[in-house]
């Protein structure tokens, strides 16, 4: 390993950190797993697996109808969970914290049942080049469906956000939502939020942040950002699949409409009319994702025990290597913001080879990157091309792993130069 860009020292132990994880036990193509695919989702500590399985087997029922000892222990557990996720957020009240099944489930509670009843012609729903097709296709389609402009903020050639643009954005028409990821999943790019929900607010608007990519690396405050809605995905966050949280603001969501509905959801229904539970369970209807709560509050505890301080420094001091290493291979174009200025995400493309191909010949030695879109094609057309490779970093990355990923591409260069 050469020494890092920054200091070397990270306060988080990360070799100690992988021991944690049963996935790096077993090897790929006979080596050791080099993961790099962490912004697509991340592994898991048996911390969080434990979790999840002693709450199936000693306190798993049905929650909030039962009547029962066993019932009103799994009742208990999710919303201890539903603490947690508040307190990770800094959220006003629990009720504010809506279990969805991930980020784009709860971008989508609000795009259709805030954004159906408040947007009309003359309104403009204000996203960025950049997004995440989560937090971009709803709007869209919300926008379409209700008559309201949809503009989006330009990049500049580093990729971040132009903001003396927004004035010209908002020109001919009333500002309604402005939505933006926190920190980008393809560029690392992390976005000036605080300074766009002031803008929203002026105007009016609802500012609506997807958290997704930044909660599971730094400090999340929704009070410090200022936003109306925020949305995380625990998979990408050391939980379980199947569960995510939203939180808006409770004079907001009281006042919406309910975007799920059945069971559960409901405080009573008659033929002739059904009205609508309390917050949070107006917006939670059908069973809940009772262990993947529970997994999602064991994960909260185990970032937590590490503290985020100690995961974006490491993170950060890993892109910055990484981005001098890349800087080391002419044949190699990185896309993004310098690294002071993002995640621990790094996209790039290999002169002349395919996306795909790059990251074929990396699975051969153990190295998993992801290639393709990032579900952003709206930036893939801004930077002019169809795909990127991208190597993404966690608290168990190493930066040996960047070094394998260097010599690998070495590697593809050999393969297809
Ligand atoms: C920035 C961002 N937003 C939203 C999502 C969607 O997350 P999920 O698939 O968990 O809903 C992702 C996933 O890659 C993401 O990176």
């Amino acid at each position: 390993m050469r020494a890092m860009a920054t200091a070397p020292q990270t306060r988080l132990d990360a070799h100690r950190v992988r021991a944690d994880f049963p996935i790096f036990e077993q090897l790929s193509h006979g080596r050791p797993l080099a993961f790099l695919d962490s912004a697509a989702s991340s592994q898991k500590p048996r911390q969080m697996l434990e979790a999840m399985q002693r709450f199936y087997e000693t306190s798993y029922a049905n929650v909030h109808r039962g009547v029962y000892e066993l019932a009103e222990r799994a009742t208990e557990a999710l919303e201890t969970s539903r603490e947690k996720v508040r307190a990770l957020l800094n959220a006003p009240d629990a009720r504010e914290i809506v279990f969805v099944r991930n980020a784009t489930e709860g971008l989508n509670l609000v795009a259709y049942a805030w954004g159906l009843n408040n947007l009309g012609p003359g309104d403009i729903v204000i996203v960025t080049e950049l997004e995440h097709h989560s937090n971009f296709v709803p709007w869209q389609y919300v926008a379409r469906r209700t008559g309201a402009d949809f503009r989006l903020i330009p990049l500049d050639d580093q990729g971040e956000l132009q903001l003396d643009a927004l004035e010209e954005l908002a020109r001919d028409g009333d500002v309604k939502v402005v939505a933006t990821g926190v920190v980008s999943n393809s560029l690392g790019t992390v976005n000036p939020v605080e300074r766009l929900s002031a803008w929203a607010h002026e105007r009016g608007a609802i500012m609506v942040a997807d958290a997704a990519q930044a909660a599971p690396h730094r400090a999340v405050d929704v009070v410090a950002l200022g936003c109306d809605f925020l949305a995380v995905s625990g998979h990408k966050m050391c939980g379980p699949s199947g569960v995510g949280a939203l939180w808006g603001r409770a004079e907001l969501l009281e006042r919406m409409e309910p975007f799920l509905l059945g069971g559960h959801m409901i405080r009573s229904v008659h033929a002739s009319q059904t009205t609508w539970g309390e917050l949070p369970h107006k917006f939670e209807a059908g069973t809940a994702p009772m262990a993947e709560a529970v997994g999602f509050a064991a994960a909260i505890d185990y970032l937590q025990a590490l503290g985020f301080d100690a995961i974006e420094q490491h993170e950060h001091e890993l892109a910055a290597y990484a981005l001098e290493r890349l800087a080391e291979l002419p044949w190699v174009t990185s896309y993004g913001p310098p690294a002071e200025r993002r995640a621990g995400i790094v996209s790039f493309n290999v002169e002349g080879v395919h996306p795909h191909d790059v990251a074929q010949v990396l699975d051969y030695e153990g190295v998993a990157i992801r290639a393709g879109h990032h579900c952003c094609q709206p930036l893939m057309q801004k930077l002019g091309v169809a795909a990127t490779n991208r190597a993404s970093f966690y608290l168990y990355t190493i930066p040996d792993e960047i070094d394998r990923l260097v010599a690998g591409l070495h590697k593809v260069r050999r393969v297809f130069g």
